[in-house]
């Protein structure tokens, strides 16, 4: 039986936009309230998406007795202060990625939820895919030999807005702790949390923050990561995994619609469907129905390692945020 879950939505953005039309396609879940700073902001979004409870501050949300687990969808650098607002008020969280801005905030947000026991996720979404998850499967069932090599990249070119987000030091922005981190969540899903070395190369703008980067990571038993990541260059965002017998080609791979499985000598498998952020949705859903805390496919563990690659990544380009 499907357990019913109320949703909290905190911030009224981009990917919460998004996020809210995915959440009503997974059953048993009901996006019970928004808040945002501004009340004309809530009320427009619930409006739109036809939420019946309206919040003018995150400190009132987190206060409503009806709600099960709240989404976090606010810049990354309110991320820790977010959950751990949510954290203090008994609600579960589904974060935004990246999980925090740095390993320092992270581990503060899982041994308080820990403490709390409370469920605590970050959305990072492409995980969940239907897709992605076919070709995970072919990569444990050995239909590309052992992995020896993944090539990924995620990057696009924003408008010069150095105020916005993406640009804007103030709110963490920059291309590594935006976009790097989902080709760095697929490394570590298949070669693990720790690569034993770390390259990284990266181009800091006019505002302070990376604005593309190159980085290689390299695994115990000779593993290969190379990946780059982008916010003012078009790059062609796709994954490939390189195996002894075969290789995956995942295009888009973070919202993966399609992959295609290359084997010598036989036919391509090709499979798609995927997309949408209802799967991560659905995945906070099981783990409360199953009292789990923590998701056994998105582990705390794997998201404070990625957030600790990063953090040695950008002490290698020399890129600090306001107050670290
Ligand atoms: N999973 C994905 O596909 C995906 C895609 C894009 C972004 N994200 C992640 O989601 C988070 C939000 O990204 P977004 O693109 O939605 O950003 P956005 O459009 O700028 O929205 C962020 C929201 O956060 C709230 N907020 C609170 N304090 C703020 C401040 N000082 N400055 C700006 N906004 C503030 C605002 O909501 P109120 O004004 O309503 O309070 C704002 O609308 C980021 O961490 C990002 O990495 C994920």
């Amino acid at each position: 039986m499907v357990k019913l879950v109320r949703w909290g939505i905190l911030g009224t953005g981009r990917i919460a936009d998004r996020f809210i039309v995915d959440l009503k396609k997974v059953p048993g879940a009901e996006a019970l309230a928004v808040a945002s700073r501004s009340y004309t902001r809530a009320e427009f979004f619930a409006a739109k998406h036809h939420i019946p409870q309206i919040y003018s501050s995150y400190e009132e949300l987190v206060k409503d007795p009806e709600i099960d687990v709240i989404y976090i969808a606010t810049p990354h650098n309110f991320h820790k202060e977010h959950t751990l607002l949510c954290l203090t008020n008994g609600k579960h969280v589904l974060c935004e990625k990246p999980f925090a801005v740095n390993a320092k905030e992270a581990r503060q947000m899982i041994a308080y939820a820990r403490e709390k026991n409370l469920f605590l996720m970050e959305a990072m979404w492409s995980r969940f895919n239907p897709v992605y998850q076919r070709a995970m499967q072919w990569v444990n069932e050995g239909l590309i030999g052992e992995v020896r090599m993944l090539k990924a990249d995620f990057g696009f070119r924003t408008a010069w807005q150095p105020e916005g987000r993406l640009l804007n030091p103030a709110l963490a922005g920059g291309s590594i702790l935006d976009v790097a981190v989902y080709p760095l969540a697929l490394a570590s899903h298949l070669f693990g949390l720790k690569p034993v070395a770390i390259q990284a190369l990266a181009h800091v703008g006019a505002s302070g923050v990376d604005e593309q980067a190159g980085i290689a990571l390299k695994y115990a038993n000779g593993q290969l990561a190379v990946l780059s990541s982008a916010i003012r260059t078009r790059i062609p965002n796709q994954a490939l995994i390189l195996g002894t017998e075969g290789l995956i080609w995942l295009p888009v791979f973070w919202r993966a619609r399609l992959a295609v499985l290359w084997r010598s000598r036989k036919m391509p498998r090709i499979t798609w469907g995927g997309i949408g952020y209802q799967y991560e949705a659905a995945e906070v859903g099981s783990c409360l129905s199953q009292n789990k805390i923590e998701s056994t496919l998105m582990p705390l563990a794997e998201s404070l390692a990625i957030v600790e690659i990063m953090d040695q990544i950008r002490e290698k380009i020399g890129m600090q945020y306001p107050g670290e």
